[in-house]
């Protein structure tokens, strides 16, 4: 194995066609909007179109990453998704489909609740430590549906994040030192019978909170940073308020006192994204590391943390450097506008579009074109589905 530096090289978001304001819910759902944006600290929420799904979202996601690299050094795809369109077929097969990407190429789905992300990251840095001259694509692609009128409801969201994994990155450089903890519990979960998440929401803020406190011990135990050298945090967010929260229960577990301007220094600019995106599970703690580097211009050469948490649980504190330079490989204005472009959602169409059923009967069930984005769910026929590129 080769002494390589490795991390990300290039990183780009995409979201659903649609949103739908926290206030429009709030007033449906006949609760104060207050308690979802400052109780929750989200705003808004990414809806899917009929025609698009979490595949969809990833190709839209990494299509600029590979106009800007190409595709001839991709040797690996690793999708990580907890909301999967098949138990067999990886999602990112089709995504490597639609990209033209190359068959000289390995191609596998990861699954791990909203954890997976972080251990495609890691496996990608292993695969180029092995072969420093390959290209790794990280798709980090997910639809947060809970059941309407639940508590969780305001929660739901979707995004996909796509990373380019290198040797000598131009963005972020992964250390070596991570820290780990595993636990078998239920705290979030979805039997493969239901389209929604059934979760334990109280139990799972406290789940999350105690893997964080005993993977930074892990972390710290092999020789990791203390926890006062990093610039910033780039927390796991199912609703944004969970990265202040996450935040403030590892200082007071450290004992160190910390008022609101300190936790705002420390996890608000990794917050702006999901605020308005919503959930979007595996590529939640990257839509943050996006939004914190292209939020934040002083972080040349800082460290930042990403705290990776997937109910069931596995978490992950990982250190990482900024790369000197690294804003002249942002998408900043691109990641913006994939935001804005969004369409407002009434209430009635979003219900219809929550509610609908993948249809399981082998016919042939095409879909209006909806979405604008370059990659859409054209049908579903004989149980197979046909995507095409729009644009
Ligand atoms: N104005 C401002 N804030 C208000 C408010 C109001 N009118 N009413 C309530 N709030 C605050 C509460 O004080 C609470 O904040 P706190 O936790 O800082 O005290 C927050 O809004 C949430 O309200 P609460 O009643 O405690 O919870 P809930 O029943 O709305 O459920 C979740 C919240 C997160 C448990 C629920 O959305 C859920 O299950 N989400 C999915 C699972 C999840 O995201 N888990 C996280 C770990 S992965």
């Amino acid at each position: 194995m080769t002494d390589v530096t490795t991390g990300i090289h290039d990183l780009s978001l995409a979201t659903a066609h649609y949103v739908l304001d926290q206030t429009t819910l709030a007033r449906e759902l006949g609760i104060d909007d207050a308690k979802l944006k400052d109780g929750l600290g989200q705003d808004a929420m990414s809806v899917p179109a009929a025609d698009e799904d979490i595949v969809t979202m990833a190709a839209t996601a990494a299509r600029p990453i590979i106009d800007r690299h190409g595709a001839d050094r991709v040797r690996t795809v690793l999708l990580a998704t907890e909301t999967g369109v098949d138990q067999s077929k990886s999602a990112g097969l089709y995504v490597h489909g639609l990209l033209g990407l190359p068959h000289t190429c390995r191609v596998v789905e990861l699954k791990q609740a909203c954890y997976s992300a972080t251990a495609a990251l890691q496996f990608a840095t292993a695969l180029i430590a092995r072969d420093p001259e390959q290209h790794v694509l990280v798709v980090a692609s997910d639809i947060a549906k809970y059941k309407r009128g639940s508590a969780a409801e305001p929660t739901q969201g979707a995004a996909a994040l796509a990373m380019l994994v290198t040797a000598d990155p131009a963005i972020l450089r992964v250390e070596p030192s991570s820290g780990m903890h595993s636990e078998d519990i239920m705290d979030f979960w979805r039997p493969n019978y239901r389209a929604e998440a059934v979760v334990d929401g109280k139990f799972s803020i406290d789940a999350y909170q105690r893997a964080v406190v005993s993977a930074f011990a892990d972390y710290r135990e092999r020789g990791g940073r203390d926890l006062a050298e990093f610039a910033a945090f780039c927390y796991h967010q199912p609703f944004t308020k969970m990265a202040v929260k996450a935040h403030r229960h590892l200082l007071d577990h450290l004992g160190v006192t910390a008022g609101p301007a300190d936790l705002h220094a420390a996890v608000n600019a990794s917050t702006h994204y999901n605020r308005v995106l919503g959930n979007s599970y595996a590529a939640s703690a990257y839509v943050g590391l996006a939004s914190l580097l292209d939020h934040r211009d002083d972080l040349a050469d800082q460290p930042i943390a990403i705290v990776s948490y997937g109910s069931g649980s596995v978490a992950e504190f990982l250190g990482a450097t900024v790369v000197p330079g690294y804003r002249d490989h942002l998408r900043s204005v691109e990641n913006a506008a994939a935001i804005d472009q969004r369409k407002t959602v009434d209430y009635t169409r979003y219900c219809e579009l929550h509610d609908a059923c993948t249809p399981p009967d082998g016919g042939h069930h095409p879909n209006p074109q909806e979405t604008t984005a370059p990659f859409r769910l054209a049908a579903i026929s004989q149980h197979k589905r046909l995507y095409e590129a729009v644009a």
